[in-house]
This record gives structure tokens, C-alpha cells and sequence, in this order.
């Protein structure tokens, strides 16, 4: 049989055990039965469940909601995954399991499991995400039935997105000889690699639970990418009942052959135990030989090269299936990621599924492994932080640890993301805390540095220590690089979090914001993408970034695709109102909208990411009423366009080009001041971090602050070097009468001169202008300020020119988005006429391509396209088929929102529902999905031993009809 690589993950054990020494119950995870709420009596095995609902796993009890009441708070996606459930399986061990160590491995149980067999409690376990294993031998019957039963409990777990609830990834059961490798006992590294040799390090531990002692012949073997066995050693020891010993091998390869994002290829360690002649044990663990340097300087290096991170922040949903893990639905994520050039996942926040991994290393993806959001209750536990590490964390390290660390795609560990208790220090004893966590890493695995996602650069001020026992520094949005470049320049940094940028697919706006908080009323960002959260920004001023700063390993930016919960701007609750009463219950950030359909960014990170291909999207759609003016947009490679409507050029553009001549010179460089406040709301949650670049971030909503009201207070921006300007402007934050005040200029940033000129004030502005300063260091020194008000400024420009005074507001003037017409091409108010919109993209004078999108007609019919014609018929593949409505020459009519009726017949079965528009109430999981700007998705899910035909049929309430059809196995 050809075994589908896609879902080969949660059979694969099957495969392996059938023909070796370790065995395991292939069907474990089919047949269940669940019942949420508090069931007790159900962990008795003669407990009657036939009434309970018949479920296979992986089952997520929240995602066929419904979705909560309109006042509900939509960070966790207004499901219900808060409460208990209880899941039951009767199965029968097959004969070979006389004698032999019954072992149950569970991917991920949300939350707080607890595991019985045949009414014995085996194990329980705290964090949801988490895998963990338990020995089950003492209550499994060998002869008789046995029924396994599991609780779990999402009560105590704090989460701010979405969860979801129960057994939402695969398991295992696993049987063993009483002579056997433990679960995650085999290690490996690779402690040196030059292009000649390589040294292997194969470290197995050996488990005897047999009552005597044990002779027993350790056996590893190396097979190269493609299978041959490239060496082979055996040792004999001698393991006392009851013992575990640890037996290491060393190998040196000849010409290794490298993983690396390009060629993902692997060896593997074979391990085989043998007693008395007879083998006992048997594994497969599959290694890399790959370098990984992450410096301080430039960056990241693989195999000697420098990559720079091309990454995405993921959370664990998979959309319309909820927080249920497919192996399939995230290769399908990959792949589209790996469309658009990206080259690295962070798990945010927590551990994946185990098949995330191995998709990785045979994807070529790098791996940033992130273990936890915060600690307490957000791991499971209502407790301190120095309760958690002290008495928690370490376990969930140990797993999460043993787990993952073969997969060479893994680079780094990370322990905690935006952890305000560590970042601020709260206990005092955050040093401590850090420490502990990174000693509990460097137990279980030294090859990799240990790292955590940071938001707060005060805590990265050195004499505070916090940040002292991580390797590298990882940083989330804006430039707070800068500062833990400044405290700590040995550490490696990256920007963990970046852009944050929100976007509603195929909704765009026609009026384009002011600014990048000016969020729609309506409950749709703009499918433009130009707003962003507020501690956050968009998509180009990142890109920008990376490119200015080649010591920061690279991006993640937040987020890959949309997810469940975090519907910011439309959140509701204290820090994030939402005024409007928007009930949205997904997120807007993915660069991919919920069911993996691109926004528009996605092509512009493609043509950056992807510099040798080509990229050529234009944007909107051309489907609008008369009269309207239409901003155009077109994301490409090339370094310039020219636009076509029916024929008629509408001219060409350049990128870079500026619109009005005066230049801001302070414009997102580096700031500092005196002091900086964070302010926090009563329960210490950052509502609003006033560091110094807020002052030069181009939006006039943020502010640097002074942290405490005393003066003098300063606040200055190095221009990056000596530059000639004509004027100052400074927007306080109160009216600028308000404020005594002096401004200095300086080439060194020590000998400062006061400028001189004629000072206007208009409100919160002052504007100072004189006939020409050079200069590298501009300063703002706050001498004195009125009774109740503070040291604080909205905005500084540094100016070339003396801003002109104009009347007419043309789109993006706003000094922000100057950096849009850097990295996209934009028309501006293009009167409508219905026909073709065609741009034709130059890189470097030469034609490199073209975009068309043309008016579509009356909708005619629908379109169904399946991504896969085949599918494997293990009850665990799936197929995502498209619905488009189109007009009669197969144009998708944008602004289609028609509701639709699904039938799935045959060899598969109708799992999901969706159409990417995070303010829809549909049931995810029912037979009826609307369209959303002329798209929808359908997912199957093959039947199981059941090969044959699935066909789809879809109906929409204008009674249009359409089919497709796939082939469920058969072709093995
Ligand atoms: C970050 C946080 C993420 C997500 C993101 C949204 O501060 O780490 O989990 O909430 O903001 O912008």
C-alpha cells in the first residue's frame, strides 16, 4: 500500500507495530462516545453510555456552538468550550498483549484530563495543549473487554483565544515488552558537522519493568535519506528489574547530507532491543544533520548561510474544525503558506499537535517551539507564577521537550510569551523565575537556545536581570529590538510578533482610513489593509524594518491565518471597547483568511519574500456602482506598473515615489527619552505602553509619555545621520500653551545647540521654522508644565520643508502610509467604469507580467473545486472544496453573499463549513454556510475502510446547483 505521507502521522505507529516488536490498537481512535457536563458515574465501566453521542476523535466539543449571546465577550470566539466532558471507548487488546506494558499516549486533551481504564484512575494531566503518556498495564484486561475513559475539564484554563474543548488531537496506544524504549526515550544529536563529516550522538534509554534482570543487546542503526543503512553498532548491557539505563552510541557519517529548508531530507536512528536472541523493541526516529547559528550580529544561519525569517505566528485552530488537529488540514496550511515565501512557524503560544513537526522537517519549515502563553491559569492552574515554576512547569518542559527535540526544523525553544508577571518583575523574583525555566530546557536539551516572546523593552534593561538567562532575545512589534540591543548586544534577537495588521478578505473600502486606527464602523476592515492594532502596524512598515535592521533574525508576523477568538478591533471588554456592539468572533489579522483563502498582503509579502518569482495582483475586484472613485492597488515584484482601464492607460508608477515634496526626517527612527510610562490598568494588564518612537510613528493616537511628572524631561530622535531640515514640528499632547519647552540640535548627541526661529502655535501643534539646520540629533527638553498635566508628545517631524497648506485631502497622506507607496503601487480615485482593469508590472525596465480583473456579469452558476481529486479512505483525510459564484464566463461575482445548502453522498462526510468572514454566526459544523464575497469552503472527511466515490452537492437559495466529485482510496 502507498501510504498517504499526510495522514501516515496517525497511523503510522499502526504501520510500523504491525510488522515489529511494538504494537498498537489501530482503531483507538475511532468509536468513541461523549457527553459534555458532569458525568462521575461514567468512569465505571459498566456505565451505560448508549444514549451518548457516537464520536471519533479528534473532537472538538465547542465548534458546533452555538455561537454565545450578543453581549458576550468575543475573545474566545463566543463558543461554548468553557466546562467538563467525558469520553468512553470500549476496545479489546489483541492476544499478542499478554504480558506486555500497556502505554496510552494523548497528543492534547483541553483541558485538565483524567484518564481511568476498566474504572481504575490511570493518570491525569494540567495543560491542554500539552502530550503526555501514562502507563496503563495494572488495569487493562487482556481477555475481556476494556473501556477507557477520559474527563476533562476546561474550567480552570484562561485563555484569550479560542481553545476549544476535549480530546481535539489524536492517541495512542502503544504495547510494549517489559524490556522496551520508553515513550520519547530515543535522542539525538549531532555534535559536530562540516561538509565531511558528521558526528552522530544516539542516546537510547532502555526500560526493564520485568521482575529480573536483564541482558539485553542494544542495537542502532543509521539509514540516509534514502533508506540505506549507513552504519551499525551494538552494545550489550545489563538493566536491573525495575531499572532504566541509558546507553549511548557515537557514529561518524562521511559526506552528510544536510536538512535544510531547501532539501528537508532526514536520516533515521533505528533502535532495536533484543533479549535472549529475540527482539523485543523496535524504533524509528528520524533525525537531521543541519547548523543552526542564531547571532547577534546578522542573524540567522543555516548550514553556514544566513535565512532571514520569512515567519508567521500560528495558534492551533484549523477554522471551521475548530481546535480537532488533521494532519491534513495543516499540510494544507503549509502549503499555502509556503506559497507566499514563508520559511518558519511560531507555535503561538503553545505545543502542537506532534504532526505540525514532522510536517515542518518534511516541508522545510523552521520551527520557533513555544511552550507557554503565561503561566498559572493560563497553563491550567489557577496559581502564582512562582508557584507554576516551581511546581508545575517543569513537567510540562520535560514533555514538551522529550517530545519534540529530534525534529530538526525545531531552532529554538521558547518558555512564555508577554508574560507581564515575569516582564515586570511583580514577585521580584523574575530573574529566578527565568532562570528555573531555562535550566528546566537545558535538561531535557542544550543543542538549542531558549528564547521568550517579550513585549515590555523596560524589562530588558540589564541591571534588572530579568532577561540575563535566556540565550536570545525575541521581541513583539514596533522596534523594542532597539533596546534589548542596547542592554543586552551579545543576544541574538528576532521579532517574534510583527504587523498585526487587520483585514476583512474581499471587503474593501472604498474610503481609505486617515490613519492606522481609523477602523470601520461596520464590523469589516478594510480588505486594503491599512489599519493595524494599536501597539502594532502594518504589513510594509515591517517589511521596511527587516530590511533596516539586518540584526534581527527576521519576522513572525501576527498572524498566518485567521483564528478562532481575538476579533480585535472589535473585541469588547475594558482595554479594547468595542462602541459599535460588533459582534465578531474570529480574527482579522491572518495574512489567510478562516478557511485559507489569501488576502491581498499575502501577495505582498509574496513579492518580497519571493523576489525571484513572479507576483502580479491587482486589487479590488471590478464590480462597483457609478460615480465611484476606486483606489487601485497592485502588490508586486516588479518595480513598476502601469494601469489600463478598457484600454485607456491611467499611468504609470514607480515605486518609492513621493507625492508631495517635504520629508519627515524623524519618521520611525530611533527615539529616547528620559523616562517612558506604561500604564496599566488595576489589575497591572498594559492598556498603553508610551514608549519614545511613539512619538515618531507617524500616528498621532500615540504618545511618548514621561513617567512621573517631574522636569526637566527629554525626549530626542537620531535622524541616522547629519541632515538639512526647515522646520520642527511638535503635536503635544495638550494644547501646546501648556507646555515650557526648549529644542536642541546636535551632531553628536552631546554638544546641543538650541534652534532658532519663528514659533507658531495652533493648538496642540507648534511649529517652528527657520531657514536651514544640519543636524543628526533633534531634542525636546520639557523645562515646566502646568499643574495637572504631564510631560508627554503625540508627534515630532523633523521636516525638510515647511508643510504647505492645502485644502484638498488626497488618500494616504497621512506621513504613515508614505512607506505604502515603497512597497505596493497605488491609483487613487479612479472613476468607475465597468469593463477591464489590467496592469502591466516592469522590474528594471523589463515586462515581467500582468493582472486583469474585469466586471463580472449577472451570476450564472456555481463553481465547485475540490483542492484534491483523491483522498486517502483512512477516516482521517481530508478534501477542502471551493464554492464560487460566477457569472457565464467563470468570473467570481465579488459581492455574492448567497446562503448555501451542502450535501456530501458516498465514501466521505460533510465536516465543516466556512467562508473567512469573522463576523459570521453560522454553524461551522452544519449543512448551510452563506457565501461571503463569493466564496465559501466545504471540508470532507474520508470514511474510514470505506473507499469509493464522494460527491458533493451544493444548492443555493436561488435554487442555482452544482456538484463535484472525488475519489475516497482506490488508488493505493
Ligand atoms: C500580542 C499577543 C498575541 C496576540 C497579538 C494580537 O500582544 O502576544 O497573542 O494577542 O498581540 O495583536
Amino acid at each position: 500500500m502507498k501510504l498517504n505521507l499526510l495522514t501516515a502521522g496517525f497511523i503510522l505507529l499502526v504501520e510500523v507495530n504491525a510488522v515489529f516488536a511494538q504494537s498498537t490498537i489501530d482503531d483507538i481512535n475511532f468509536g468513541w462516545r461523549f457527553a459534555k457536563g458532569d458525568h462521575p458515574a461514567a468512569m465505571a465501566s459498566a456505565f451505560d453510555d448508549y444514549t451518548w453521542e457516537r464520536v471519533d476523535l479528534p473532537h472538538d466539543w465547542a465548534i458546533s456552538g452555538p455561537f454565545g449571546k450578543l453581549t458576550d465577550h468575543g475573545g474566545q470566539a463566543k463558543l461554548p468550550w468553557l466546562g467538563e466532558g467525558w469520553y468512553r471507548k470500549s476496545f479489546q487488546l489483541p492476544e499478542e498483549a499478554e504480558g506486555k506494558r500497556v502505554q496510552l499516549i494523548f497528543d492534547g486533551v483541553m483541558a485538565s484530563p483524567t484518564v481511568y481504564l476498566n474504572g481504575k484512575k490511570v493518570g491525569s494531566w494540567i495543560y491542554g495543549y500539552n502530550s503526555f503518556h501514562l502507563d496503563a498495564t495494572d488495569a487493562a484486561n487482556v481477555d475481556e473487554k476494556n473501556v477507557l475513559v477520559v474527563h476533562a475539564d476546561t474550567r480552570e484554563h484562561f485563555s484569550r483565544w479560542y481553545p476549544g474543548g476535549g480530546m481535539y488531537r489524536k492517541m495512542t496506544l502503544r504495547l510494549v515488552d517489559p524490556v522496551h524504549v520508553p515513550v520519547w526515550g530515543v535522542f539525538v544529536t549531532t555534535p559536530r558537522i562540516t561538509d565531511d563529516s558528521a558526528d552522530v550522538r544516539v542516546q537510547i534509554e532502555i526500560s526493564n519493568t520485568s521482575g529480573a534482570v536483564k541482558e539485553v543487546g542494544v542495537e542502532s542503526v543509521l539509514l540516509d535519506p534514502n533508506g540505506n543503512e549507513v552504519s551499525k553498532t551494538r552494545k550489550t548491557v545489563h538493566v536491573a528489574a525495575g531499572d532504566l539505563q541509558v546507553s549511548s552510541f557515537r557514529f561518524q557519517l562521511a559526506s552528510p547530507l544536510r536538512w535544510d529548508i531547501d532539501t528537508p531530507q532526514r536520516y533515521t536512528a533505528v533502535t532495536r532491543l533484543l533479549v535472549d536472541g529475540k527482539q523485543t523493541h523496535r524504533e524509528e526516529t528520524p533525525f537531521g544533520i543541519r547548523t543552526i547559528d542564531w547571532t547577534a550580529e546578522k542573524g540567522l544561519f543555516l548550514n553556514g548561510r544566513r535565512v532571514p525569517i520569512q515567519g508567521v505566528n500560528m495558534h492551533h485552530d484549523q477554522g471551521p474544525l475548530g481546535s480537532a488537529f488533521y494532519p491534513r488540514a495543516m499540510e494544507r496550511q503549509i502549503e499555502i503558506l509556503k506559497g507566499m515565501g514563508v520559511n518558519s512557524i511560531r507555535t503561538s503560544h503553545n505545543p502542537s499537535a506532534p504532526e505540525l513537526l514532522e510536517l515542518c522537517d518534511r516541508m522545510g519549515i523552521l520551527v520557533f517551539n513555544e511552550l507557554f502563553d503565561k503561566y498559572g491559569q493560563t497553563a491550567g492552574v489557577k496559581c502564582s507564577t512562582a508557584d507554576y515554576v516551581n511546581n508545575y512547569a517543569e513537567a510540562e518542559v520535560r514533555n514538551f521537550v522529550r517530545r519534540d527535540r529530534n525534529h530538526p526544523c525545531i531552532y529554538t525553544w521558547s518558555i512564555a510569551n508577554e508574560n507581564g508577571p515575569l516582564l515586570r518583575n511583580e514577585d521580584g523574583l523574575a530573574p529566578q523565575h527565568v532562570a528555573k525555566m531555562v535550566g528546566y530546557f537545558k535538561k531535557y536539551d542544550t543543542t538549542r537556545p531558549i528564547t521568550m516572546g517579550c513585549n515590555n523593552p523596560t524589562a530588558a534593561v540589564k541591571s534588572k536581570g530579568i532577561l540575563d538567562a535566556l540565550d536570545t532575545l525575541s521581541w513583539n512589534y514596533q522596534e523594542k529590538y532597539l533596546t534589548s540591543l542596547e542592554n543586552y548586544p551579545d543576544k541574538a534577537t528576532c521579532f517574534s510578533e510583527s504587523a498585526s495588521a487587520f483585514g476583512t478578505r474581499g471587503a474593501y473600502k472604498l474610503k481609505l482610513p486617515e490613519h492606522k486606527t481609523d477602523y470601520s464602523t461596520d464590523g469589516e476592515c478594510s480588505a486594503y489593509i491599512l489599519t493595524a492594532a494599536r501597539w502594532a502596524d502594518i504589513p510594509e512598515v515591517e517589511i521596511d524594518r527587516m530590511i533596516r535592521y539586518p540584526f534581527v533574525a527576521g519576522e513572525y508576523v501576527w498572524s498566518g491565518f485567521d483564528y478562532l477568538g481575538e476579533p480585535t478591533p472589535y473585541i469588547g471588554g475594558k482595554s479594547q471597547p468595542n462602541p459599535n456592539g460588533i459582534q465578531a468572533r474570529s480574527s482579522y489579522f491572518g495574512v489567510i483568511d478562516l478557511v485559507g483563502f489569501p488576502k491581498d498582503t499575502y501577495f505582498l509579502y509574496r513579492s518580497y519574500w519571493k523576489p525571484q518569482e513572479t507576483t502580479v495582483h491587482l486589487a479590488p475586484h471590478w464590480n462597483w456602482e457609478k460615480g465611484d472613485k476606486v483606489p487601485v492597488m497592485l502588490y508586486t515584484n516588479g518595480d513598476e506598473a502601469e494601469l489600463f482601464l478598457n484600454g485607456k492607460s491611467l499611468g504609470r508608477r514607480k515605486k518609492g515615489a513621493k507625492q508631495d515634496a517635504t520629508q519627515n526626517l524623524a519618521f520611525r527612527n530611533t527615539a529616547r527619552a528620559s523616562s517612558e510610562q506604561i500604564d496599566q490598568d488595576r489589575n497591572g494588564n498594559v492598556i498603553a505602553e508610551n514608549f519614545a518612537y511613539k512619538a515618531v510613528d507617524g500616528n498621532l493616537e500615540t504618545r511618548w509619555c514621561a513617567d512621573g511628572k517631574s522636569t526637566p524631561q527629554s525626549w530626542q530622535v537620531d535622524l541616522g545621520a547629519k541632515n538639512a531640515f526647515r522646520c520642527i514640528k511638535v503635536v503635544w499632547e495638550e494644547a501646546a500653551d501648556k507646555y515650557d519647552y526648549t529644542i536642541e540640535c546636535s551632531n553628536d548627541s552631546k554638544v546641543w545647540k538650541k534652534a532658532e526661529g519663528q514659533t507658531k502655535l495652533n493648538g496642540q501643534q507648534s511649529l517652528l521654522t527657520f531657514p536651514e539646520i544640519k543636524a543628526r540629533h533633534v531634542r525636546v527638553t520639557i523645562n515646566g508644565i502646568q499643574k495637572h498635566y504631564w510631560a508627554s508628545i503625540r508627534e515630532v517631524d523633523v521636516l525638510s520643508e515647511p508643510p504647505q497648506s492645502t485644502t484638498t485631502r488626497e488618500p494616504l497622506v497621512n506621513p504613515y502610509y508614505d512607506i505604502v507607496r515603497r512597497y505596493r503601487l497605488c491609483w487613487f480615485d479612479i472613476p468607475y467604469e465597468p469593463g477591464e482593469l489590467r496592469a502591466v508590472a516592469y522590474k528594471d525596465g523589463k515586462r515581467i507580467g500582468e493582472d486583469i480583473v474585469t466586471t463580472a456579469g449577472q451570476p450564472a452558476t456555481l463553481r465547485l473545486v475540490p483542492d484534491r481529486q483523491t483522498i486517502a479512505a483512512d477516516g482521517m483525510d481530508l478534501c477542502y472544496v471551493t464554492v464560487e459564484l460566477v457569472d457565464p464566463n467563470g468570473r467570481v461575482c465579488p459581492w455574492a453573499m448567497d446562503q448555501l445548502t451542502f450535501k456530501v453522498d458516498g465514501a466521505a462526510k460533510l465536516i465543516g463549513t466556512g467562508n473567512g468572514n469573522p463576523m459570521g454566526h453560522d454553524i461551522f459544523t452544519d449543512d448551510t454556510h452563506p457565501l461571503f464575497y463569493g466564496k465559501a469552503m466545504a471540508i470532507l472527511r474520508s470514511k474510514r475502510g470505506e473507499p469509493g466515490i464522494a460527491t458533493l452537492m451544493v444548492v443555493s437559495e436561488k435554487g442555482m446547483m452544482a456538484s463535484a466529485t472525488i475519489q475516497v482510496g482506490g488508488n493505493d
